[in-house]
């Protein structure tokens, strides 16, 4: 669509991309499951932006939103992954792509949006990494021009992905779930906090979302939580 510059390599990236990579397998059908259940969440109004968030850090969200957006994109839809986690962006990472610029990028300065999507090697699916972490994320996720640029972008895409950073961490989440179409929260069905995801949900009716479902992410792993909260816990 918009792209011209091929994200490289995105196979042999650290973060897998599943659906890509074993579309047979019962997590990518999984993830199609997902797509339809979103697809019919809302017959009346047409779902043209997602917003990927989860109550606390490390839930899954940009594994969902990454491997959510493939499945989109192998389902022939035009589709773009968008990272707005300003604070913890990875997209970069997943696509193996530089993040000098990027969504930060598009809405600090003068540049058109050409120069920040990239065309990635699967058909249909192009991204926009977060660019460069600016001081105040939730400022520029708020400011007339994001609203502007998720306009623009549902009418050129018939599907816009977006990664974020956790509800309960910053407002950041918030703020894009008022102007998104609907929201997905995902969990991590290891650390089972009901009262964390009510707390979530709760932000999320405060800010008018549309809550489309919560998916559960089974994730064995641990995660360092110390290093999560050097990260989310500046604001
Ligand atoms: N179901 C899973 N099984 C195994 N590993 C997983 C699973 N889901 C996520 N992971 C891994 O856990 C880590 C955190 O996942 P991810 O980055 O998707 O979470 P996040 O919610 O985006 O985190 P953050 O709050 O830091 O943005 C990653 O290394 C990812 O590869
Ligand atoms: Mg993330």
């Amino acid at each position: 669509m918009f792209g011209k510059n091929k994200a490289r390599n995105y196979v042999s990236g650290p973060r897998e991309l599943i659906v890509e990579k074993k579309p047979k397998s019962p997590v990518s059908e999984q993830f199609r499951t997902v797509r339809t259940n979103i697809m019919y969440s809302n017959i009346d109004t047409e779902i043209k932006t997602v917003l990927v968030t989860s109550a606390t850090p490390g839930a899954g969200k940009s594994t969902t939103a990454a491997n959510l957006a493939v499945a989109y994109a192998q389902s022939g839809k035009k589709t773009l992954l968008m990272d707005a986690d300003l604070r913890r962006p990875t997209t970069h990472y997943t696509f193996e792509v530089t993040n000098q610029r990027g969504l930060s990028t598009v809405i600090v300065n003068d540049v058109p949006v050409e120069n920040i999507v990239r065309e990635t090697e699967i058909e249909n699916l192009d991204i926009v990494s977060s660019g460069p972490i600016p001081p105040n994320p939730s400022e520029l996720l708020s400011s007339k021009k994001m609203t502007h640029l998720l306009k623009t972008f549902s009418m050129h895409y018939d599907m816009v992905i977006i990664d974020s950073p956790p509800l309960l961490a910053v407002t950041d989440a918030q703020v894009l779930s008022k102007i998104t179409d609907g929201t997905v929260l995902v969990t991590n069905v290891a650390e089972n906090n009901r009262d964390k995801l009510r707390e979530a949900k709760d932000l999320l009716n405060k800010a008018d979302a549309n809550i489309l479902g919560v998916v559960m992410n089974n994730k064995k792993m641990n995660t360092k939580k110390d290093d999560y909260y050097y990260y989310y816990g500046s604001e």
